[in-house]
């Protein structure tokens, strides 16, 4: 007996060193992606601090909305500035207090590198940097305007931030063996905005010679809808998209850099995310952040910055079109689709359902705390309600949704404008999804477009179903068509440690009338359907 037990511990033992012994990692299959935590998937049910929360004296509020959203990551900045006050001394205190208490409330961290770019500016940089901007310069724009965004052509600035990074990653490294922090975030929405590129006399020079080779290769100008065989200077090559195609160049190489310094030291999950262009205008780099990566420049990003593992959507834009054309664009077979930040309207949680059914590893709204700035403490939480029940019912059926997801077996559609139904095709059976509130006949349409329904299909008949305002029925389809069918079995419940768990047998005025409902609470539903 006690040799049985012995044995059993010394499995237990050499599985939790397999597994909690492993990095965060992404991996691919089949085009899809998954974040491995302790060696298996894991979705971010995130948040992100404000700007100015990363700070001992600002934790209790940011800890206290962990708490309210049942998050288990929080996305929270980590400032150059504080980092190395003075040049050469790294100060990691703060980096330390986050970890601790990150441990003491049961979450995980994202940590945002606030560096050479924060929204495209330099303000995270070091004062000692600030004061020396002839040797940390900024881009000169046309007319030698002074532009608010550093120059991605300061080898100076590129060395800095290599060498606090990698200081970064280093005690990372050293300081975080149970891997609280999942990912790092390289800088924050680089680019620049008010010019497309530095005209500076040395950004010049290199904007005259020639585009390098690495873009030329046919895949990447065939991805840049540029012909094969182009070669010669970056106007001949990319003509009116020239100037911003430079600046991503310039900006995604030095990140690359940065991020491969750190990488090697820490190889951990590193990301960047993007200040958007509209996605579906097609405009100028002269209405957006110059640079970043914007949907049209994500070849270039991928060519010139392999460490970083995925580029990320900020989600600000508004309208299910839009919003649902940026997560296709960012949704590819080389991009891990994740979203660091959705701005905190009710209608963007209905987007975390997209994310999942497209195999995204996690979403994130942002400014989850009390900051002291804009909304009461009353105010707040009601606009963190809608992320909050969600992420209540999915939490305990996390590793389960991002199995699935990885798997592709969920599917997902949310309200668009026009309060139409939409349909989802499950092999044999096709769902009707109706948006709106009371029964089929007396439907109310929902005020803001926020229905939204995810369905995991776990069997040919058996799927789990989870939505908010909205209506679901089904249809034959494919080798059922035209059979006769009804539910077998809807059952309402919860998982527990990978169980579903029935609350109650949904049936009567809960399934007929158009089909289960959902009101403004999630809710998870099993149903079984059989043809006569
Ligand atoms: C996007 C940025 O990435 C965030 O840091 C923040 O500045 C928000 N915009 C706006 O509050």
């Amino acid at each position: 007996m006690l040799k049985t037990t012995a044995w059993c511990f010394a499995l237990i033992l050499l599985y939790a060193g397999k597994t909690f012994g492993q990095l965060p990692a992404i991996i691919e299959k089949d085009g899809r992606h998954a974040l491995l935590v302790d060696g298996k998937p894991y979705l971010i049910l995130g948040g992100q601090a404000h700007n100015s929360s990363g700070w001992p004296g600002m934790l209790p509020q940011v800890w206290q909305a962990v708490e309210n959203m049942h998050l288990n990551t929080v996305e929270i900045p980590i400032y150059w500035e504080q980092i190395e006050a003075q040049p050469g001394k790294f100060d990691f205190s703060l980096v330390d207090t986050l970890l601790q208490q990150a441990r003491a409330h049961n979450v995980h961290l994202v940590l945002l590198w606030f560096a050479t770019w924060k929204n495209g500016s330099n303000h995270y940089t070091p004062e000692w940097m600030k004061k020396d901007a002839a040797k940390y310069p900024n881009i000169t724009g046309l007319n030698d305007k002074h532009i608010d965004s550093p120059s991605p052509h300061s080898r100076a600035t590129l060395d800095a931030d290599i060498k606090a990074f990698t200081a970064v990653m280093a005690y990372l490294k050293q300081a975080d063996t149970q891997h609280t922090v999942l990912m790092v975030q390289v800088e924050n929405e680089s680019g620049s905005w008010d010019s497309m590129r530095d005209y500076s006399p040395t950004a010049q020079k290199l904007f005259e010679g020639n585009v390098p080779a690495a873009l030329l290769k046919s895949d990447v100008l065939k991805a840049l809808n540029i012909p094969a065989g182009a070669k010669g200077t970056w106007q001949q090559v990319f003509g009116d998209r020239a100037d911003e195609y430079f600046q991503a160049w310039s900006i995604s190489s030095f990140i690359g850099q940065v991020a491969a310094a750190g990488k090697a030291v820490y190889p951990l999950p590193l990301y960047v995310n993007a200040a958007l262009r509209d996605p579906l205008t097609n405009p100028h780099a002269n209405t957006y952040e110059s640079g970043g990566p914007t949907d049209n420049v994500i070849p270039i990003w991928k060519v010139a910055a392999p460490a970083i593992d995925l580029l990320a959507p900020d989600i600000y834009l508004s309208g299910s079109e839009r919003v649902l054309k940026v997560l296709d664009l960012y949704d590819r077979p080389d991009n891990t689709l994740f979203v660091p930040e959705a701005g905190l309207i009710a209608d963007n949680a209905k987007y975390l359902y997209e994310v999942i059914a497209r195999g995204g590893i996690g979403f994130s709204p942002f400014g989850i705390d009390d900051n002291g700035h804009g909304s009461t403490p009353e105010e707040l939480s009601k606009r963190l309600a809608p992320y909050a029940q969600e992420y209540a019912v999915a939490s305990p059926m996390m590793r389960e949704l991002a199995q699935w997801a990885f798997e592709g077996k969920i599917k997902a559609v949310v309200e668009h404008e026009d309060h139409a139904e939409q349909t989802i095709d499950l092999g044999a059976w096709q769902a009707t999804v109706s948006f709106g509130s009371d029964r089929e006949n007396t439907i109310k349409a929902n005020v803001v477009p926020d229905g939204k329904v995810m369905i995991i299909q776990l069997g040919d008949n058996k799927f789990m179903v989870m939505g908010t305002d909205s209506h679901i029925t089904f249809h034959t389809i494919g080798k059922n068509k035209g059979k006769a069918w009804q539910y077998l079995k809807v059952e309402e419940g919860s998982y527990d440690n990978g169980v579903f768990k029935p609350l109650r047998i949904l049936n009567g005025d809960e399934t007929d009338f158009g089909g289960p409902r959902f009101g403004n609470m999630p809710k998870v539903l099993q149903v079984e359907l059989i043809v006569r």
